[in-house]
């Protein structure tokens, strides 16, 4: 085994600067185009549009609508189902903050299904547990790439007559029984985010089949305001969510590099799943039945009676070889964060959460058992669409020396 310190060290490219990004002449000419004509508002430009065009024809939907971040494209998601205040909406204990709040913005409450431990995913059985009477919507969030079992969520969902929010932030392109995720439930929302498959820094977007959903959804994001109607008024409670021209214009060049990104991902993950397999002690997220994965990042599962100190020794040991990983991924789960615990909301109010019967916001890890284990045992391990075979190497070389370290 080669000590880290001798050993030479491949600098992984990354997603939080250019290392790890595929912004080039492309991007600077739309976004020198942009400020050439002095049009910076998605109101009146063409790259909003030319945007929401290519993405929506891209995905196969009817409506796509650009907005400011993910956290904006689920709010617009939950804002078009117009829930009641006190209406319960299900979602999952493991997710991004920025797919939750919206939920208690909107007046609802969040309900947490449990998830599988083995994808971090909730499934139509963890889901099942927690629907009531007052279940109005279900979130799923796609996480890292992997698509929850949509043909069982679809099937639960479809049966009770509730409608399904696909958080597709992390899973751009990823495939359910032959349809990309995101376009499965009533409405999909991703984020472009600077770390995704596909970015502008910050931004969004939502997709639909459904004309109702559609016109609440562009509403929404632009103050109620009815653009173009004979007699346009502010029809309802809403925001400014709209994406700028300069965003806009970063995200129509970014789409044509998805598949790209994607297929470089995909090809990557595989690689890296192959020189890995073997290691006892770790085993990489696969997808269910039916689906494919696009890795926003490379997931394994640590298994601590193997592994000294499970998935945060295995990481420690990665960092010798200037590897950075996240072990927990969000650290805790969602339920336990001071937002949901102390119900910090609206002055001292506690709205929505006054509204909400006690089975719904019983935040007791005993219900959770999924989520106990799957955060104790996951490390998310870095990938973007920069990586090629002499880093896939370098980490999977790591991995098996990392792994040797700290063996039980
Ligand atoms: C699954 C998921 N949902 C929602 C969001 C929120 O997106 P944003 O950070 O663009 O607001 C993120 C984070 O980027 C995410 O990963």
């Amino acid at each position: 085994m080669t000590p880290a310190t001798e050993k030479e060290i491949v600098k992984l490219p990354n997603d939080q600067d250019a290392s790890g990004r595929t912004f080039g002449a492309e991007e600077i000419a739309a976004v020198t185009d942009v400020l050439t004509s002095g049009v910076l508002i998605t109101t009146k430009g063409k790259y909003g549009k030319m945007l929401e065009e290519e993405f929506a024809r891209k995905l196969g939907v009817k409506y796509a609508y650009a907005c400011n971040s993910g956290s904006a494209a689920v709010h617009v998601a939950i804002a078009a189902i117009n829930p009641n205040p006190g209406d319960e909406i299900v979602t999952t204990s493991i997710t991004d903050m920025g797919a939750l709040t919206p939920i208690i913005f909107q007046g609802a409450i969040p309900v947490f299904a449990d998830v599988d431990p083995k994808t971090l995913n909730v499934t139509a059985e963890t889901i099942e547990r927690v629907l009531s009477e007052k279940t109005k919507a279900i979130i799923v969030t796609h996480l890292f790439g992997n698509p929850c079992e949509m043909k069982a969520i679809m099937e639960l969902a479809d049966s009770r007559n509730i409608p399904v929010i696909e958080d597709t932030a992390q899973s751009f392109m990823a495939m359910c029984d032959g349809k990309y995720a995101g376009t499965i439930g009533k409405i999909g929302a991703f984020s472009f985010q600077q770390g995704k498959q596909m970015t502008t820094g910050e931004g969004g977007i939502v997709v639909t089949d459904d004309d109702e959903i559609a016109r609440r959804m562009y509403l929404f994001i632009n103050k109620a305001w009815g653009y173009g109607d004979p007699n346009p008024d502010h029809y309802f409670a809403s925001l400014n969510y709209r994406m700028t021209e300069l965003q806009a214009a970063v995200s129509y060049e970014q789409l044509k590099k998805l598949d790209h990104s994607v297929a470089q991902r995909q090809k990557m993950a595989a690689l890296l799943d192959e020189k890995i397999k073997d290691i006892d002690g770790i085993e990489s997220y696969k997808p269910v039945e039916g689906s494919t994965m696009t890795y926003w990042k490379f997931c394994l599962r640590v298994d601590d009676t193997k592994i000294e100190d499970g998935s945060v020794g295995l990481s420690k040991a990665l960092k010798t070889y200037d590897v950075a990983s996240a072990p927990r991924y969000v650290v805790k789960p969602a339920y336990k964060c001071m937002v949901f615990r102390d119900q910090n909301t609206f002055g001292d109010s506690h709205y929505p959460f006054n509204l909400a019967r006690p089975e719904a916001v019983d935040y007791n890890d005993d219900n959770f058992p999924g989520t106990i284990k799957g955060l104790h045992d996951v490390l998310v391990l870095p990938i973007n669409e920069r990586y090629e075979e002499k880093h896939i190497e370098f980490l999977a070389d790591s991995i098996r020396e990392a792994v040797a370290q700290v063996k039980k």
